[in-house]
């Protein structure tokens, strides 16, 4: 599954705040990645709750829960954490997200789609 790379600049991707969205076509027309910084570091995740196959954020890039901890399905409230995608509470209990590789150099974010 290939769809190449995408590329964010690092001062674009905010500390716990909103997630950067991206199309992901090699899963379906409207499939969508997003990518998020916690801690420092990127992370990204496919968009898909691990319960039921909708899209995690309430509003869109809204992805983190009140407290900026956890990453939250706006849908049935699903907490995963996000280092890892492990759903901790909720009914994807014992699942987790589809993490996609990412790597920062330079003040440029790498979402390798073609390492997915
Ligand atoms: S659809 Fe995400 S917790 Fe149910």
């Amino acid at each position: 599954m290939s769809d190449g790379v995408i590329t964010f600049n690092s001062s674009d991707l905010h500390e716990k705040g909103d997630g950067l969205r991206f199309a992901m076509p090699a899963l379906g027309p409207h499939a969508t990645g997003f990518l998020l910084r916690f801690e420092g570091k990127p992370y990204a995740y496919v968009n898909r709750c691990a319960h039921v196959p909708v899209e995690l954020d309430w509003e869109h890039g809204k992805f983190f829960n009140m407290t900026q901890e956890w990453i939250i399905c706006a849908t049935h409230g699903a907490m995963y954490a996000p280092q890892t995608g492990h759903c901790v509470v909720g009914p994807c209990q014992g699942k987790r997200l589809s993490p996609i590789p990412v790597s920062e150099s330079e003040g440029v974010v790498t979402v390798h789609l073609d390492q997915f």
